[in-house]
């Protein structure tokens, strides 16, 4: 079956066309497209949610008919919509689920609202086969840090989660305290290639508590107050901000797969799948390989693309959705806080 995954939830606009076969799961993106805001948000040092739904409203027409396109397809092949409804910005996902619901009536194709973190949690399923259930997934976002123990489709308990700042949040702040541009992922990442992690001694929080939290903002401050022991952020090199760099990055990446491993260890499922924005991040992709195979943890990885926001995974998550033969109502509306929990 086709199915036309849309993606509003944030500030990237989104379209993927996905071809599942029902009977085996399995399935090939025909093709995918993304515009992303970010320059735009840039200037504002994060996303400005009004601007975000104007420029989704101006980019996801166009964008739907030149993926049918480029797929050399028309609206009569697709079989099904899957658009995520929830979690993100009110406005985002109203362009999104309207535009859905519209082109949904008009050309008799229903539609599946689907949850942006499944979409995320399930994305490893797009590169390969997802991991055998029960596995562990962490999700590390702009917005969430969350380790999901994932029973099945649609049976996912939130089993650790962070206190206070999202670990991509704290990415974004930190870079943010070295004057780099927004998304600070990325920028600390490139820049922490070249750092001495070891120079700047920055905190690895709750690392040692017997539970499966997290807390990022603690780690801000220490490097708020890192950068102004050196003067300030006027007065440091490159060096000095390619070893913060690095710092941050490592602290960041240690406590986020030792947690994970020691999830995996407590509940007895030894697979682990990292998904969202920061599971892009290199240091966290090649400590995790390293720790997982000491710890005896099969690891699944996205495709870096389908790390950050994408409509691959929401057309995935739609078609592992209809697999599991869900009940699916027409009864459902854009839902900005929305938990993975309430799936079940
Ligand atoms: O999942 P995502 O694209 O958007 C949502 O938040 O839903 O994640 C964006 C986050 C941002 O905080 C960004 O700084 C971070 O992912 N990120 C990275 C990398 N690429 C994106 N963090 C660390 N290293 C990266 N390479
Ligand atoms: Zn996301």
């Amino acid at each position: 079956m086709i199915i036309l995954g849309i993606e509003t939830s944030c500030d990237e606009t989104a379209v993927a066309l996905y071809d599942g076969d029902l009977s085996s799961g399995k399935g090939t993106i025909l093709a995918e497209q993304i515009a992303s805001q970010i320059e735009t948000h840039a200037k504002f040092g994060g996303v400005v949610p009004e601007v975000a739904s104007r420029e989704h409203l101006m980019a996801l027409p166009p964008m739907v008919e030149s993926v049918l396109e480029e797929a050399s397809l028309s609206w009569s092949d697709v079989d099904q919509i899957a658009v995520t409804s929830g979690p993100g910005l009110m406005g985002a996902l109203l362009v999104g689920t309207s535009y859905a619901r519209a082109a949904g009536m008009v050309n008799s194709v229903p539609v599946l609202p689907v949850h942006h973190m499944e979409g995320h949690l399930l994305a490893p399923g797009l590169s390969g086969d997802l991991p055998a259930f029960p596995f562990i997934t962490l999700l590390v976002s702009g917005g969430h840090t969350l380790l999901v123990h994932v029973k099945g489709i649609g049976q996912y308990e939130v089993i650790g989660q962070t206190l206070d700042d999202a670990a991509g949040e704290c990415f974004d702040k930190s870079a943010r305290l070295l004057g780099l541009p927004y998304p600070g992922g990325p920028e600390i990442a490139m820049m922490a290639e070249h750092g001495d992690a070891k120079r700047f001694k920055l905190p690895r929080p709750m690392l040692n508590r017997d539970n499966l939290n997290f807390s990022f903002s603690g780690l801000k401050t220490a490097v708020m107050y890192a950068v102004k022991g050196i003067g300030g952020q006027e007065s440091m090199s490159d060096t000095d901000k390619q070893d913060m760099a690095a710092g941050i990055e490592s602290a960041i990446c240690e406590v986020l797969v030792k947690k994970s491993i020691r999830a995996c260890l407590k509940v007895d499922a030894p697979r682990l799948v990292i998904a969202g924005g920061v599971a892009a991040n290199k240091k966290l992709r090649s400590l995790l390989d390293k720790l997982a195979k000491e710890k005896g943890v099969d690891v699944f990885l996205p495709h870096p693309k389908h790390c950050t926001d994408n409509a691959a995974m929401i057309a995935y998550a739609g078609f592992q959705n209809l697999r599991s033969a869900k009940p699916v109502t027409d009864e459902w509306d854009a839902r900005p806080r929305w938990s993975l929990s309430e799936l079940a």
